[in-house]
């Protein structure tokens, strides 16, 4: 992968993602490992994980992959104590994990509708809840939500899942006021069409293709290290005075 940028602030911080095992969360471990940082993940997809950190031998810090289900909180919380152990204090928390599964509203049941919630909602409290005492101690820190273009576009086709998603924001402005005065910045990272495998094995048709060149303003497809570069910046002192807002990497599609 190429850098575009350094952020020397970043050596040697303790960062948490969720998710960071594949898609665009495995750009991010690879991106903030090859700041320097010490980056411990969370993720169910073991194989993918484990040859991620195989794969990045040559980075300051080896990346700690930690198997855990993020719909089980309690598994949650015992994986951020041990990461806290591993590299101290976490001051950079990046909310990344989720599922795009489809659905017809018709067809959701109460428990298919607390499953796309306990994935795709419910650990992003969570993990800030347990984390933000140590960005406290630790004098600061900055938290990254994940949103998604999806329900901007109004795409449909899986309501439980944008709504979710569009809950992102929500949390994200209360976190940011209530925590700002101690240097701790929360923001929405919006990714759009983004071409990670599971996209191009799974929604991105021929005819999907047409519709991002005719929504996009740039040529071009967002690949998971464009969203990679907007998380080191949001996670950077270079983003200082930026908080609570949504922050879009989309080829100017919204
Ligand atoms: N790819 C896109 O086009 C796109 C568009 C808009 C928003 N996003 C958002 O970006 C983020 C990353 O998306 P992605 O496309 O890389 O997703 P992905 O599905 O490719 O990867 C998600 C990662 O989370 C892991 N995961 C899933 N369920 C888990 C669970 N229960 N416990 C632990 N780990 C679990 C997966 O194994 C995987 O490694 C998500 O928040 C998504 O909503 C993506």
């Amino acid at each position: 992968m190429t850098q575009n940028a350094i952020y020397p602030d970043l050596q040697g911080r303790s960062v948490f993602i969720t998710g960071g095992g594949s898609g665009i969360g495995a750009s991010l471990t690879e991106s903030f490992a090859r700041q320097g940082a010490k980056v411990a993940f969370v993720d169910i997809a073991d194989a993918e994980s484990q040859a991620l950190v195989e794969r990045l031998g040559d980075v300051p810090h080896r990346p700690l992959f930690i198997h855990c289900d993020i719909r089980d909180i309690k598994a949650l919380r015992d994986s951020i104590e041990q990461a806290r152990q591993a590299h101290g204090d976490i001051t950079v928390l990046l909310n990344n994990a989720a599922n795009d599964q489809r659905h017809k509203t018709e067809d959701v049941t109460p428990e298919y509708y607390d499953e796309r919630i306990a994935i795709n909602q419910r650990p992003m409290f969570f993990t800030a809840q347990a984390i933000i005492p140590q960005m406290q101690r630790a004098g600061g820190g900055a938290i990254v939500n994940f949103g998604s273009i999806s329900w901007k576009l109004k795409q449909g086709g899986m309501a439980a899942y944008t709504m979710a998603k569009a809950s992102t924001q929500g949390l994200t402005r209360s976190l940011a006021h209530d925590y700002g005065k101690q240097n701790i910045r929360v923001n929405t990272l919006v990714p759009g069409w983004v071409m990670t495998e599971r996209q191009l094995k799974l929604w991105v048709t021929p005819e999907s293709a047409k519709e991002i060149e005719a929504g996009q303003c740039l040529a071009g497809r967002v690949t998971p290290q464009h969203i990679a570069d907007m998380a080191l910046f949001l996670s950077s002192a270079a983003s200082s005075m930026c908080s609570a807002q949504e922050f879009v990497v989309d080829g100017g599609w919204t």
